[in-house]
């Protein structure tokens, strides 16, 4: 497996990363399965594993977490990327009346001290702060992003589905550099490809994490445009088992960009030979096919 060292900071991912959204999704949440799915992903050489504190009702890190307590060796074997500032309606917070965003000090710090101890680690390779909070204070979240940097309880800070105003806003208020943005994007998640997001992300110097790299599920469905891409996903990974997944991550892959797909699968067959995907010849040809597919439409 091919490994990404980031551009502002002194840490490499694995090009394919292994998200663990659904982890609690699966019926079966004993510490043995969870260990055989990171030990897929390992020896797939996937070692970066994205979190986030509300996956799984507020779960999935303590879950993932009982592997690695079962196992202290396990922890250097990999990249911990996890999340904050959603603050989700659930059974865990009765008091909550709304679903809300959270980038204060206070919350911050609260929930990397609960990753910490979910995840049985003592440092978070990268923090995201997981959507655009309409109230940040620029000048708090990124000295809170600092200071939780400068204790090393978080090696390197960063965002998602942030745009590019809203990661310069709070860049403009940090010392360190953001080192990721975690986007949207696969073959029926286009936008970013046409109307600046990742050439701003370049131009930044900020790494690309793409979530949901198979639309979640979606490019297996019946709509209209999975339905138009999946002959010629299957033909482009003709050599490797016509396997959709495959091609649909290495069509991110071939974007000059460096994007890092963050794949979903709970199934333990899908993680097997998904490093296929960087074997994979994905042309201009083959790429804007694809592209044109799933547009409906061809290039003006
Ligand atoms: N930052 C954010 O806001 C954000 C938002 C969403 C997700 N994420 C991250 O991105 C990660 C990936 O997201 P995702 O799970 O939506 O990724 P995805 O890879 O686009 O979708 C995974 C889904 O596709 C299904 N799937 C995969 N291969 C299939 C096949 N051959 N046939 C039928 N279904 C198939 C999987 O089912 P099986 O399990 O049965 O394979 C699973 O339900 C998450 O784990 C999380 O870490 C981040």
């Amino acid at each position: 497996m091919q490994r990404l060292k980031l551009n502002h900071a002194d840490l490499t991912f694995s090009r394919l990363v292994y998200g663990v959204w659904r982890l609690a999704d699966d019926t079966n949440h004993s510490v043995d399965h969870v260990r055989s799915k990171i030990d897929a992903a390992l020896a797939e050489g996937i070692t970066t594993f994205d979190h986030a504190d509300i996956y799984g009702n507020y779960e999935c890190e303590a879950l993932f977490g009982k592997a690695l307590a079962a196992d202290t060796a396990l922890r250097n074997k990999m990249e911990i990327v996890t999340k904050c500032d959603i603050c989700l309606t659930s059974d865990k917070h009765p008091q909550r009346r709304v679903g809300f965003y959270d980038t204060s000090a206070a919350y911050i710090n609260q929930q990397v001290e609960a990753s910490l101890r979910n995840l049985h680690t003592d440092h978070i390779d990268t923090l995201l702060i997981h959507r655009p909070d309409p109230l940040m204070d620029a000048a708090e979240t990124g000295a809170t992003l600092d200071a939780l940097i400068d204790s090393g309880k978080i090696r390197t800070a960063g965002v998602s589905n942030f745009i590019a105003d809203d990661w310069r806003l709070l860049q403009a208020h940090m010392k360190h550099k953001l080192v990721i943005n975690q986007i949207e994007l696969s073959v029926l998640k286009r936008d970013s490809f046409i109307n600046g997001d990742l050439s701003a992300l370049q131009l930044d110097g900020i790494n690309t994490m793409a979530w949901s790299p198979l639309a979640g599920g979606r490019l297996f469905g019946s709509d209209d445009d999975a339905q138009r891409v999946r002959p010629l996903l299957t033909k482009a990974a003709e050599a490797y088992g016509g396997r959709i997944d495959l091609a649909a991550f290495a069509w991110l892959l071939k974007h000059p960009a460096n994007i890092l797909p963050v794949v979903g699968t709970n199934n333990i067959d899908r993680i097997r030979d998904l490093g296929d995907a960087l074997q994979i010849e994905m042309d201009r040809h083959i790429w804007f096919e694809i592209f044109v597919a799933a547009a409906g439409q061809g290039m003006p």
